[in-house]
């Protein structure tokens, strides 16, 4: 199952390839299935395709720097940007940040015209919730930032150990929420998370996906516009 489950990250990312045009300024997500693209891109590149690309994490940067893509962080807009998510609703709304980098991948997604989700169909939920909520916060008072996040109703556990807690690439630490049914109103429940001081950001994406090219056993699926 999981070898079948990476060629089908590979089957969304390939079709996500064919949107990249030379010129384009591409935001390059984090995880496995946007490695793929990733790595696609590099191939491109390599045969001579001009790109400049923002990558959502140091470990896409060295990603794309070991593939010859040359990043930057000094732009305002960019023309396409491909990332992965953990879940997607029916009206595309996303949970992200398994990996930790749902700040960074946030802006990229904001900053982008297009924004379009790689995905195997596992990731597909009629609502979202099924799995955590990632919430980066900065290291000062982390607990009382978790104690205010318990106070909307969901449960927050550190990620990593207190001896040894996972620290994003904006050196916060990641607090990983879980409430107790299904997310009804993801925006609502997104802005109530931002609005609690200490909070950097959440990794619910509510109203940012384009498009979502999902790969399943029937084949490739497009949600959403890819235009
Ligand atoms: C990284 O922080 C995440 O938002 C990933 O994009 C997300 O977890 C999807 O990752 P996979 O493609 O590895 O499932």
């Amino acid at each position: 199952m999981s070898g079948d489950l990476e060629s089908l990250k590979q089957e969304a990312a390939d079709r996500a390839l064919e949107l990249v045009r030379p010129g384009m300024v591409v935001g390059l997500g984090t995880g496995s299935t946007a490695r793929y693209f990733v790595e696609g891109l590099g191939r491109r590149v390599r045969e001579g395709l001009q790109i400049s690309a923002v990558a959502t994490s140091r470990a896409t940067a060295e990603l794309a720097a070991s593939l010859r893509i040359v990043t930057t962080e000094d732009v305002e807009n960019i023309d396409l940007a491909v990332d992965g998510a953990d879940e997607i609703d029916p009206a595309l709304n996303l949970i992200k940040g398994r990996g930790g980098a749902m700040a960074r991948e946030k802006l990229v997604a904001s900053a982008a015209r297009r924004f379009v989700v790689v995905a195997d169909e596992t990731k597909l939920v009629d609502q979202l919730g099924r799995s955590s909520l990632p919430v980066e916060v900065i290291p000062f008072l982390w607990r009382l930032t978790a104690r205010r996040l318990s106070a909307l109703g969901a449960t927050g556990e550190l990620r990593g150990d207190r001896a040894h807690p996972f620290v994003t690439d904006n050196g916060n630490l990641v607090l990983d929420l879980t409430f107790p049914g299904p997310m009804v109103d993801p925006r609502g429940v997104g802005e109530a998370i931002k609005a609690t001081l200490g909070v950097v950001e959440h990794g619910v994406f509510a109203g940012l996906a384009s498009a979502c090219i999902v790969a399943g056993h029937d084949g490739v699926r497009v949600l959403g516009s890819l235009e």
